[in-house]
């Protein structure tokens, strides 16, 4: 065997990616495996087959891996890979696509306006504003696509709009507007068919955004996440239908609020979860005595084209 251990690649999340993809080519090494690092951003994916490599991890974040189009080379190399395959990854990176795939199945999803870039230019402010308003303040604005919150703003109060929505069409030319939700986040890894425990995530930051997620410290993570037995159920239950509707494989991690009402309410899957120190499928993982290495290995075996 040969494996590469796909990492970096060129989307916003670049630098979470090789994190990740170091975590992982480390605990594939003391495995024993024979895997190395591959950045697309300078290795042509196309060579994989020709340079001997057997199958891949992809530990790609975003735009750029995680969205169906390295997988879609790995298929026409017919070279196994973890994870989902290109439909699944190309819907699961779609928040709007996700949302409208949940409702239909009767899976709980918040409130929310999808608006593309050329709807936002024919706007006037009043007409964007009324356009939203049923979200009532705060809302948070972020791009369809994209990860690890970047481009996601949160909104109090109608000025912040305009600069909220420039931002998030940076990165994609749909936004989504969302409502609200006070709670705490949660998050559900789904394991090779197995719901992990949830995780409990308060943020001290405004909200759980990038710099929470991986530069500060300041964020309390709690596993078990200490649910009812009653709601836990409630939560893997959804989390695994959610997998499910989006016709994911091998594994993904899905992120959720609970509403005022104790309701739990569907925000987005991950089809390549973040793999680094500060990141949610190792720490569930490790709460019911995984380690990294073994999680690793579970992951890795579970590779298909
Ligand atoms: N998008 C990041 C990597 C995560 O969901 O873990
Ligand atoms: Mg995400």
């Amino acid at each position: 065997t040969k494996i590469a251990v796909l990492m970096g690649g060129e989307s916003s999340e670049r630098e979470v990616s090789l994190n990740s993809g170091k975590a992982v080519l480390d605990a594939l090494l003391e495995n024993g495996l024979n895997a190395i690092a591959i950045d697309p951003a300078d290795y042509s994916l196309i060579n994989l087959k020709s340079d001997g490599f057997t199958s891949a991890f992809i530990a790609l974040h975003g735009s750029d891996g995680e969205n169906g189009t390295v997988q879609g080379v790995l298929d026409y190399l017919n070279i196994p890979y973890t994870g989902s395959g290109v439909q699944a990854c190309a819907v699961g990176l779609n928040k709007h696509f996700c949302k409208v795939l949940w409702k239909a199945a009767g899976l709980p999803v918040a409130e929310y306006v999808a608006l593309s870039q050329s709807e936002y230019r024919d706007l006037t402010t009043d007409k964007l504003i009324e356009s939203v308003s049923k979200l009532g303040l705060p809302i948070f604005v972020k791009p369809n696509t994209e990860g690890s919150s970047v481009g996601v703003s949160k909104v109090s109060d109608y000025l912040e709009l305009k600069a909220a929505l420039d931002e998030a069409f940076k990165y994609d030319d749909l936004a989504l507007i969302e409502t609200y939700l006070p709670g705490d986040e949660f998050s559900v890894p789904v394991v090779l068919g197995k719901v992990y425990p949830s995780i409990r995530i308060k943020s001290m930051n405004s909200f759980y955004d990038y710099e929470a997620k991986y530069i500060l410290d300041n964020t309390n993570y709690q596993c078990p996440s200490l649910l009812s037995q009653e709601e836990e159920a409630k939560i893997g239950d959804i989390a695994y239908k959610a997998f499910n509707v989006i016709g994911c494989r091998g594994w993904a991690r899905i992120d959720l609020m609970q509403d005022a009402k104790g309701e739990f309410v569907l925000l987005e899957i991950n089809t390549s979860p973040g793999m680094t120190s500060h990141s949610l499928v190792p720490k569930s993982a490790n709460s019911i005595g995984q380690t990294f290495q073994e999680l690793v290995a579970k992951i890795m075996a579970s590779a298909q084209t």
